[in-house]
């Protein structure tokens, strides 16, 4: 089973699960009794003396027990995530029909068990990312994090604001691989969302237990909403980003600018349920604010602004861990990205954060060496080094410690132009994070347990890469490489966080 439960006690005899077995089900239940119907294809006939699905406040909340005998099977959470969770683990145990007797508690070590998608570079239509929630979920995460937009593109509609899809949505040429190659495609590209597809993919979290936290990423990383509104911008009047790397086109902070702001992010609120609303921040450029008396400044000053204003619509802002010396709120949860040490500064800040240092969480990163991997860019990131991961760095005290709610990994799809090559970059690394997230690694018997694993992820059709290499249709030809050397990252980090040092944070 991936991620190991906690505690497991597994009979190597099987039995065959009866196709008839009824079910009776708390009726706080009726939600996963009825997604497991669908997940193992069985009718699930409401019954005694089957399978029992039941809620035990005794249980840690996201906790489960799970017992499984001819007799009957038995699952009991503290929540009826903690049941979902238990379910799952069902799933994975049940082989041709077959379970094995098993007694079987489990907590996860995370509550923010997270997956960052960047549906903005490249667009992934809303059943692609259905799937993408569902094997997410297979694997007991419980956060996804959608990135909504960015220089490349603006992902769905704000009503009163109808270019930012018509124009905002959509780019006539995409870049192939690696910056420095400056090779393009000559193909448009673009897609957005509705609100209902938003609600759809929301609502089918939800079954899961996912909880879905929106970014939209202001005041930087904006350029294709200026490239629909250059009122918003500061003089500039291109299109959508084509090539990759940070565009130095920002907000400009007139109220319109910020009027716009809030409407969107009052409009994503109406979809959203989550507490938590990103606003990015990471990489915002200040050339073009020149002209204001501390152009150092002004993007404080607008992280304020829009912190105020979720506050008023009784949300909280997710932020990247540029925000640290940007003006993050108090009660800001912060994702920290830029190598470890951010996740040190925000814990010691008093900040809740999630960890995501880019070096073992960032999935865009190539997992070999191997000259036939997919665009390799980014520091190798194989699929032991996400193993050896560890989301609270040394030296943090037990106080500050307790700030890292948990840890996410990020999708960023600049190279990954289909759902496909999303599976490959994504797994199996993912199932290696799933383990360091719910907190139960065990190396000794992990690539035992991947190997069966990933017979149940190819039964799934999941386009992972095998553990043996690439496989030639997996090369991109025409997309060239930019592979980065450790040292030489770890020494740009340090070049990039200088801010946390300035601002006495680490
Ligand atoms: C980021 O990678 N710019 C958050």
């Amino acid at each position: 089973m991936i991620p190991r439960p906690s505690s497991v006690h597994l009979d190597e005899e099987t039995f065959a699960l009866d196709p008839e077995i009824r079910l009776s089900a708390d009726p706080r239940l009726a939600g996963v009794a009825a997604w497991l119907r669908d997940a193992i294809s069985l009718p699930l006939t409401p019954g005694e003396g089957g399978l029992r699905l039941a809620i035990d406040r005794s249980q840690p909340p996201d906790g489960y027990a799970l017992s499984t005998a001819p007799a009957g099977i038995e699952i009991s959470g503290g929540s009826a995530a903690g049941v979902f969770h238990g379910a799952q683990t069902l799933r994975q145990l049940l082989e041709n029909g077959r379970l094995p007797r098993a007694r079987i508690a489990d907590a996860p070590r995370f509550r923010w068990r997270g997956v960052m998608l960047d549906v903005a570079r490249h667009f992934m239509p809303v059943a692609d990312v259905l799937r993408f929630v569902d094997l997410a979920a297979y694997h007991k995460l419980n956060v996804l994090h959608l990135h909504l937009t960015d220089d490349q593109g603006w992902r769905f509609e704000v009503p009163g604001w109808p270019r930012l899809t018509s124009v905002g949505a959509r780019r006539s040429s995409t870049m192939q691989g690696a910056r420095q190659h400056a090779r393009y495609d000559d193909r448009p590209h673009g897609g957005f969302y509705t609100a209902d597809d938003l609600r759809q993919i929301v609502a089918y979290a939800a079954e899961r237990f996912v909880t879905v936290v929106p970014e939209v990423d202001m005041p930087g990383h904006m350029q294709a909403a200026i490239a629909a509104y250059p009122e918003l911008g500061n003089g500039f009047a291109g299109g959508v980003r084509e090539s990759w790397g940070i565009s130095t086109h920002v907000l400009n902070v007139t109220d319109r600018a910020l009027d716009f702001c809030r409407d969107v992010l009052t409009h994503v609120c109406s979809i959203f349920p989550t507490e938590l609303i990103g606003i990015g921040g990471d990489e915002c450029p200040v050339d073009e604010w020149a002209g204001a008396p501390d152009p150092a400044a002004v993007q404080p000053w607008f992280t304020a602004l829009m912190a105020e204003h979720l506050a008023s619509l009784g949300r909280r802002v997710y932020g990247w861990d540029e925000l640290l010396s940007r003006g993050a709120p108090r009660d800001a949860v912060i994702a920290a990205w830029r190598g470890p040490a951010p996740t040190v500064a925000a814990a010691r800040a008093g900040f809740s954060v999630v960890s995501c240092p880019d070096i073992s969480c960032y999935l865009d990163y190539r997992q070999s060496d191997d000259p036939g991997e997919p665009t390799p860019v980014g520091t190798l990131l194989t699929l032991d080094d996400v193993y050896a991961f560890d989301p609270i760095p040394p030296g943090l005290t037990g106080e500050e410690a307790g700030r890292v709610i948990g840890a996410q990994v990020n999708v960023w799809t600049e190279h990954m132009e289909s759902a496909r090559r999303v599976d490959y970059m994504t797994y199996p690394r993912l199932c290696a994070f799933a383990e360091v997230v719910w907190g139960t690694r065990q190396p000794e018997s992990f690539r035992a347990r991947l190997e069966s694993h990933l017979s149940r992820l190819a039964a799934m059709g999941v386009n992972f890469r095998p553990l043996t290499g690439p496989r030639p249709a997996d090369a991109r030809p025409g997309a060239p490489r930019q592979p980065r050397d450790l040292d030489d990252r770890l020494e740009e980090l340090h070049e990039m966080t200088a801010d946390l040092r300035k601002a006495g944070l680490v």
